[in-house]
């Protein structure tokens, strides 16, 4: 199922609290046209960004869920729009063009190996017996 849509689901209710430690913004309300602009920049027309209200991930600001038909689906947590935009837009691209949605590791960008929250298999995934533990 390599090359069908994906998307990137961007939570824009996360609060970052800022450096006077009071006051906060919500991070993924940059993430969302950082990641459109560089979308667009690649080329990447199948790759759709969503903005949406809460992951369940609160603490760990900013978080996205990259997901796509058939394959597993990730939340990545900790994401810096200023620093982090071009390793989504390459993660999910990386996402896309596996087969099942798990990217190799040589192929995820730092903030998608030290960000991720959970994986969830696609609708209708059975273990295959010879893998289950
Ligand atoms: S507010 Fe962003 S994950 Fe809950």
């Amino acid at each position: 199922m390599t090359g069908l849509g994906v998307t990137i689901f961007v939570c824009v209710s996360c609060r970052r609290t800022l450096h006077d430690g009071q006051s906060y913004d919500h991070p993924g309300e940059e993430l969302v046209p950082a990641l459109e602009s560089r979308l667009k920049d690649a080329g990447a027309g199948n790759v759709t960004v969503t903005p949406v209200e809460c992951l369940a991930v609160c603490k760990r600001p900013c978080t996205v869920a990259v997901t796509g038909q058939e394959k597993w689906g990730y939340i990545i947590g900790d994401l810096d729009p200023e620093h982090h935009a071009g390793e989504v837009v390459q993660a999910a691209l990386a996402y896309q063009r596996s087969e099942d949605g798990i990217v190799p590791w040589k192929d995820r960008p730092p903030t998608f190996r030290k960000g991720v929250v959970a994986r969830m298999p696609p609708r209708g995934f059975t273990q295959p017996e010879s893998e289950t533990v």
